[in-house]
């Protein structure tokens, strides 16, 4: 399978309907990732979206190993065959679907997840 293109957003969000719009699903490839800075309040959340088909799953973009961001030096969140998300400061693989880390130093530690909607098209954050 071939790499998926990503993108990387500073995108504030904007808000529609019950929760604050991150993109559009069609923005994201498939599978595919991307970074948006959200502002809530003063402080800004650093978080990842990943899509795999329909589904699409979202969380802090903070390794659980030493915190660093998962895209630190690098322009996405897929490993290569677009299955998992890698933390490519050492390399550690999460799961897509529940952020549980299958290999890697943070063994067995998780992303932590963020709630999403799809809602018309649009890719919602759920109660954040
Ligand atoms: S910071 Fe992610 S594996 Fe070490």
């Amino acid at each position: 399978m071939i790499a998926s293109v990503e993108r990387t957003s500073k995108l504030r969000g904007t808000r529609r309907g019950a929760g604050r719009a991150l993109c559009q699903l069609d923005d994201l490839t498939n599978p595919g990732s991307a970074a948006f800075v959200v502002k809530r309040g003063a402080a800004r959340l650093s978080v990842l979206v990943v899509r795999r088909d329909d589904e699409v799953f979202c969380y802090l973009n903070s390794c659980p190993h030493i915190g660093a961001p998962l895209d630190y030096q690098t322009t996405g969140f897929l490993d290569v065959e677009g299955l998992n998300i890698l933390c490519a400061y050492h390399g550690a693989l999460f799961r897509m679907d529940d952020g549980v880390c299958i290999s890697g130093p943070p063994e067995r530690q998780c992303l932590t997840p963020l709630g999403l909607e799809i809602k018309d098209g649009a890719v919602l954050a759920l109660g954040w």
